[in-house]
């Protein structure tokens, strides 16, 4: 990989081993992936946050390094919310060690916002390029928002928030951008559906970049979920929506690594001529979209806001509740930033007795292992909660849940 007189400079550790130890990180994945050069990056957020999964070995890690973050950094959920950890059922020692933690990124000059929704901080805009780690925030900021970043671990991020740059390969490249398989639904689906639909759909595509055909137009929040669900049950990083999302319009066919392959006239699978679709195709069966949507349990555990809940889904929820409280032990996760920007609608929603907490997850935070059976509306959560918290998961719609939630069966 061809480094500048400076990049080259850093990797030779003029400039102090934490810069030499970033920069040997960055030119190893640029070596592993074949990057030409280092470009930079807007923004770098960061994995590797919750004391659950780095522990001791990745605290002293962070706590070693030295310097100053050169783009502006924040980081993904941590393991507690840091005013409610009591109240969660987190011990003194995991709490201790999740403020050290933050403690050692702050030293850095990151931001202690921790949260897999940055993009309600600051919106990337249109072919930014990003360095970011939480494959949600990752397939979002690619997807939706047409910015640029890969699947970055969390010491890359890291090296990349430090140095202010990221290697040059994978979807920072146009090429790399056009779907590889067109997945069609053949109803309207919504709500909650949009994440069975990826978690469906997942599983097929592996780390391919869907194009999905659709009956029904997305929401942002919707979008959201569903490729937090393909992330999370497939590696997907990127998809395109077909007369949605924002980049299939300005990727012209001759820019493909491959020939483009107009259709057919098969009714079912035209589109306009414009488009090009893969010659790849997965159907996703509408029946069990709704049947992933809607499964039946009785959990002792409700939690919302995988990834973390815009304020639209925050307005929602408390519109469902339509003033009742609830008899279940209710979790709503979001940014720390959003909820203090909205204090009347936290208050409101606190007051119904649900627990709305900041910067952490039902995933990333070990209180999570403390119930058996957690309901949820999203499609990520349905998949990481059996594996990383060893809870059964079952997923409802968001008006089931809150309904379950209220009757308290
Ligand atoms: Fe975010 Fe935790 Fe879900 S990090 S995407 S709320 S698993």
């Amino acid at each position: 990989m061809y480094l500048t007189r400076e990049e080259e400079n850093i990797y030779n550790g003029e400039q102090g081993p934490t810069l030499q130890k970033m920069m040997e990180i960055l030119v190893a994945l640029g070596d592993i992936y074949d990057a030409k050069k280092l470009i930079q990056v807007k923004s770098a957020q960061i994995a590797g946050v919750s004391y659950k999964t780095i522990g001791d070995a990745g605290l002293e890690w962070i706590q070693d390094l030295e310097g100053k973050v050169r783009i502006p950094a924040v980081l993904n959920p941590m393991g507690m919310d840091r005013e409610a950890f009591v109240e969660m059922g987190i011990d003194p020692h995991f709490a201790k060690k999740q403020e050290e933690i933050i403690r050692a990124y702050e030293k850095l000059g990151i931001r202690p916002e921790c949260t897999c929704t940055p993009y309600y901080l600051n919106r990337p805009r249109f072919g930014d390029h990003l360095a970011w780690s939480e494959s949600s925030a990752v397939c979002f900021a690619n997807s939706v928002l047409g910015a640029r970043t890969n699947r970055e671990g969390g010491p890359s991020a890291l090296a990349a928030a430090l140095i202010g740059k990221t290697p040059y390969y994978g979807l920072h490249i146009t090429e790399n951008r056009y779907p590889t398989v067109t997945v069609k639904v053949d109803e309207p689906i919504h709500g909650a559906e949009y994440g069975a639909l990826g978690y469906l759909a997942g599983r097929q595509i592996g780390d391919g970049i869907p194009i999905f055909k659709l009956k029904s137009t997305p929401t942002e929040d919707e979008l959201k979920h569903l490729g937090a669900a393909l992330a999370a049950s497939g590696a997907v990083a990127l998809f395109h929506v077909l007369h949605v999302s924002p980049e299939q319009y300005v990727l012209p066919p001759d820019k493909m690594d491959r020939e483009p392959q107009r259709l057919e006239s098969e009714d079912d699978w035209q589109v306009p001529e414009r488009f090009f679709l893969p010659r790849e195709r997965i159907e996703v069966d509408i029946a069990e979209i709704r049947e992933t949507a809607r499964q039946k349990a009785s959990p002792d555990i409700i939690a919302l806001g995988c990834p973390h809940a815009s304020r639209e889904e925050l307005e929602e929820i408390l519109s469902l509740l339509h003033g009742r409280k609830v008899k279940k032990e209710v979790w709503v996760c979001t940014g720390r930033s959003l909820g203090e920007k909205n204090p009347e609608l936290i208050q409101q929603l606190r007051s119904s007795g649900i627990k709305v907490l900041y910067d952490t997850c039902m995933v990333v935070s070990p209180a999570a292992n403390q119930f058996k059976c957690m309901m949820v509306n999203s499609g990520k959560a349905l998949k990481y909660t059996p594996a990383m918290c060893g809870v059964d998961a079952v997923m409802g719609t968001t008006e089931e849940c809150i309904e379950v939630a209220c009757r308290g069966d």
